[in-house]
């Protein structure tokens, strides 16, 4: 039988000369596979008398060890050198200029989300989310919107079947995210949430599937003046208009008191609307200071904690932004639209930039 030394010097020998991982994977198999020389051996040991067994068995497994340590040796050389090789012929030439030219184009709405992220993201807000098809106590219900609720029938539910009866909807504003932050996370809370909502309504300026921001702060000490702050800075950097009016109209929403809803100057003289200047107003959002029943729906303590909500439709001020005139275009997929009204995909928004 040929012994044991000379079968390892020859496959020591095979492992080191392996020039490459392929090379290197059939010498394991040659040896260590199913069928393989040692495996064999492994497998003869069966037939022969105990004692003989017991230290023939000890060298083959030691050789079976010192085989697979040669292979993993060889291979953690080969992979390094192929990265090495990698790395030396790879080069990306940073210098190039972008293709600035390209076709495709950034949907308004895309371009608008960015925008809020940029602007909120500078102000210290995360972004969150929450599920399209709610339950009615997150839609509703911890909202402070208890069922008899008028705000029920005003925002046109749409309304599903749930699971052994229950009723589930899809989501009318995206308030309900407020609800599920809070449960989810103990405050300080400063979060936006941009996101799809629905409401069974179709018209020039309504869709039954529109976006919303929704905007949450929480923490001690929170006050109408944060609120106020915090939406006149908004409005005049997505505006981008330093002297914006922003006036603050008493509102009702359930789950804020008070509630407020927010205006922006603008013209209407000659037909054309001229945001920044002249006599009239123009509603953009709904906020408020969160009403302590909601507070206490969610387990934050009133009494520590306060804070203010606002909620807003993205399309609208996108429209108003951008002087898009029509509501129902925003999901024709029509490319000349988009090629109109949609954004280069490198003009991306920062503060910098003056938000687009
Ligand atoms: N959820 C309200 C709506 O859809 C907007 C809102 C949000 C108002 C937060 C106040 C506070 O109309």
């Amino acid at each position: 039988m040929e012994s044991l030394d000379s079968i390892r010097a020859d496959w020591l020998r095979q492992i080191a000369a392996a020039a490459s991982l392929d090379a290197l994977e059939q010498i394991r198999v040659a040896a260590l596979g199913r069928n393989g020389q040692v495996t064999g051996l492994l497998k003869g040991l069966g037939a022969l008398a105990p004692d003989e067994r017991k230290t023939r068995g000890a060298a083959v497994n030691q050789l079976k060890n010192e085989i697979e340590a040669a292979l993993s040796t060889a291979k953690a050389q080969l992979d390094q050198a192929a990265l090495g090789q990698r790395l030396a012929q790879e080069r990306i030439d940073v210098t190039l200029p972008v293709k600035a030219e390209s076709d495709g184009r950034i949907h308004p709405i895309s371009q608008t989300i960015d925008e809020l992220i940029a602007i909120f993201g500078e102000m210290g807000f995360t972004v969150a989310e929450g599920p399209h098809i709610e339950d009615d106590f997150y839609n509703f219900t911890a909202l402070n919107i208890p069922p008899e609720h008028p705000a029920r029938q005003e925002q046109d539910t749409f309304y599903l079947a749930g699971p052994e009866g229950s009723r589930k909807v899809l989501r009318t504003h995206t308030s309900p995210v407020q609800i599920r932050t809070m449960q989810a996370q103990k405050p300080p809370i400063r979060i936006i949430v941009p996101g799809r909502t629905f409401r069974s309504d179709h018209d020039a300026t309504h869709s039954p599937m529109f976006h919303q921001v929704e905007g949450l702060v929480i923490d001690k000490h929170i006050h109408m003046g944060h609120l106020k702050g915090c939406l006149i800075e908004f409005c005049r950097a997505f505006f981008d208009i330093d002297d914006l009016p922003v006036r603050f109209r008493p509102s009702y929403f359930p789950f804020t008191e008070p509630s407020a809803e927010v205006d922006i100057g603008c013209s209407r003289e000659g037909g054309g609307l001229k945001i920044g200047a002249g006599a009239d107003w123009l509603e953009i959002l709904g906020s408020g200071m969160v009403h302590p029943k909601v507070l206490a729906n969610c387990g934050v303590d009133p009494a520590e904690y306060q804070g203010f909500a606002f909620g807003m439709g993205i399309e609208r001020i996108a429209m108003l932004k951008y002087g898009i005139p029509d509501l129902r275009t925003f999901y024709e997929s029509d490319l000349r639209w988009l090629r109109h009204y949609g954004f280069a995909a490198l003009d991306v928004p920062s503060l910098i930039s003056g938000a687009r």
